[in-house]
């Protein structure tokens, strides 16, 4: 937990002076206003702040006073802060486009893992409706109902159990959201299923099939009817594909040539829709995370493999389940206005070697 502070009403309190190489530290400097009070927990105290630059060989004094309390903000798993229409409106215009205010948000495979992280910082950049597309109905339900209640009951977040293979399924389901939300500014797919360990030579045909159809096709037809009705309605849009590294390297040392195969093939795909529709205002892009810490990887089978990513990772690590938020609230925002058929790699420097 922590405090969240608005720091208001600078006023200096000691003018512009020289000689800053031998000022002392502001502490001693100022001499002045260190507050005693005891803290209430959670509560951000009324209190002075003193601050001192330094710059250009001169130094500045000033006291920022806080004049008002605030709820001290809790950020964690549990925990979704929306953003309200007071803070936005004191953002400056580059944050503002940075935000993601106001937009509906469709996300598949939103009940865990990287879409699910999505979905909570989507909410808190802005987002006034979140609506998730899974195939796993138990944990989507679940899933929609923390999340809903995360945001303090604010927003509004409806799941829908779907299979992205079944288009039909997924044109009556976004149907049903235009019906309640209008057409959906952003789309976000992250559903996606992975095999490792399987040499080419030994691949059974049904088990690719299957893979191709959810991670390829589930990709173009989830992207498609959502392209169709932004299209129908004149309606700028984001569209963000979640593909891999391994749709531009071979990884190591595991055997997986259908996923590398259909993640190059979503790669080709955002870059196709980009093209076609970037005169109807649609942007497309891809994300292709690295090696990220979720239950997609938390098998026993890939245990000893982890320790080989990870030494063949600059950073050292696995990506964090919330590694990928910050650029799909990017990509999702006007912020990236003139960014269409961008593939961006989220890996921690893997692909660097
Ligand atoms: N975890 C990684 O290391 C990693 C690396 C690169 C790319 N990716 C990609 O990121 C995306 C998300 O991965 P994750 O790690 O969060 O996985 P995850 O398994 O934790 O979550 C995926 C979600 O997609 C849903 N889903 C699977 N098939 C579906 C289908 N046919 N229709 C609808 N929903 C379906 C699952 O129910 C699940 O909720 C995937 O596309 C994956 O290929 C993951």
């Amino acid at each position: 937990m922590f405090a969240r502070s608005i720091l208001r009403g600078a006023r200096t309190v000691s003018t512009v002076g020289r000689s800053t190489r031998f000022a002392r530290p502001f502490a001693s400097n100022t001499g002045s206003v260190t507050d005693t009070r005891p803290r209430e927990a959670g509560l951000v105290s009324k209190s002075e702040v003193p601050a001192v630059s330094y710059a250009d060989g001169e130094v500045q004094r000033t006291t920022l006073s806080i004049d008002e309390k605030i709820e001290a903000t809790e950020v964690g798993a549990d925990k979704v802060t929306p953003l309200s229409r007071e803070v936005y409106n004191k953002m400056t215009p580059s944050l503002q486009r940075m935000s993601i205010m106001d937009k509906v948000v469709i996300i598949t495979g939103g009940a865990r893992g990287l879409g699910n992280h999505m979905a909570r910082s989507c909410i808190e950049a802005g987002a006034k409706a979140m609506i998730i597309f899974d195939a796993n109905p138990e944990l989507g339900v679940q899933s929609a109902a923390e999340l809903h209640e995360a945001t303090g009951s604010k927003i509004p977040v409806e799941f829908f159990g779907i299979d992205i293979r079944n288009a039909t399924a997924v044109e009556n389901a976004l149907a049903a959201v235009i019906q309640k939300h209008g057409v959906p500014d952003v789309l976000i797919n992250s559903a996606g299923i992975a095999d490792s360990n399987i040499p080419a030579e030994t691949y059974d045909h049904d088990m690719w099939r299957r893979l191709i159809d959810i991670n390829l096709s589930g990709s173009f037809f989830v992207a498609q009817t959502v392209g169709k009705a932004m299209i129908a309605a004149g309606k700028p849009g984001s569209i963000i594909l979640v593909a891999s590294m391994s749709g531009s390297i071979v990884n190591y040392p595991q055997e997986q040539s259908c996923y590398n195969a259909s993640k190059a093939g979503v790669i080709q795909l955002g870059k196709s829709l980009a093209a076609e529709w970037a005169k109807y205002n649609i942007r497309v892009n891809c994300i292709s995370p690295g090696y990220m810490d979720t239950a997609l990887n938390n098998v026993p089978a890939l245990d000893a493999q982890k320790v080989i990513w990870k030494s063949m990772t600059p950073q050292g690590r696995l990506g964090a389940v919330d590694d990928l938020n910050g650029v799909a609230v990017f990509l999702a925002s006007d912020a990236s206005a003139f960014m269409t058929g961008s593939n961006l790699i989220i890996d921690g420097g893997y692909t660097l070697y």
